[in-house]
């Protein structure tokens, strides 16, 4: 990483906390491009009042056609979904603190949006497709909102939604290490809204409350 990252901006530069994810993120092989990318993606993002930060541009470079399983054992493509918005977020389910809360604030932002968040299919993706099978994601999506559709799929239909999404997610070393299946992943925390073409319209970084995400998807919807 370059100082240039790190100085100050303008009004409109990442907050700290969101800089040092993305930095983190940048310093893994690779994904220093993302991290190009996510600026170019997001050039106009602060933290303004909401907390939230959100973007709008690089409308053809976020999202795409997906092909994947829901929780139900069935098939399910991104066509099922046309004519909703879709909230979308990428995590897993062992996932021990970002997931839950996000997800949690997914549920309340929804209620709190009442009749309005009718329009909007709430879907968790698994980026952890080896350990999330469909009855794993069918337990935890229970958690949560009681539309909330979770998708999983193989390893080479998750990695291809996730680079769609420009997603991206690192397995750490296992906690055990006698269970290989131990792992974490980090990921980023982020929200996309898509519209009911399913076209990208915004995403929504390490949002704090369920009130910033009502809000910022209000803000959206018509
Ligand atoms: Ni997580």
């Amino acid at each position: 990483m370059s100082d240039e990252n790190q100085s100050p901006k303008t009004p409109g530069s990442l907050t700290v906390r969101q800089r040092i994810t993305a930095m983190t993120l940048a310093a893994f092989a690779g994904i220093a491009v993302s991290f190009v990318i996510w600026q170019v993606v997001d050039p106009e993002t602060g933290p303004g009042t909401s907390g939230v930060v959100t973007g709008q541009s690089g409308v053809a470079l976020v999202g795409g056609p997906f092909s994947l399983t829901s929780h139900e054992g069935t098939p399910v493509t991104d066509k099922d979904f046309a004519g909703q918005y879709m909230l979308i977020y990428f995590g897993y389910t062992w996932c021990p603190d970002v997931c839950p809360l996000a997800l949690q604030f997914m549920d309340e932002a929804l209620t709190q949006l009442g009749a309005r968040a009718d329009a909007i299919q709430p879907l968790f993706i698994t980026i952890d497709p080896e350990r999330d099978t469909s009855d794993v994601i069918k337990s935890y999506v229970a958690n949560f909102h009681p539309r909330l559709v979770g998708l999983t799929g193989t390893p080479a239909e998750i990695a291809e939604v996730a680079e769609a999404y420009k997603m991206y997610y690192r397995k750490t070393e296992p906690l055990d290490a006698t269970n290989p299946l131990s792992y974490g992943i980090d990921h980023m925390n982020v929200f996309f809204l898509m519209g009911p073409d399913g076209t990208y319209i915004a995403h929504f970084m390490s949002p704090t409350s369920p009130k910033d995400v009502a809000a910022a998807i209000a803000s959206h919807l018509p």
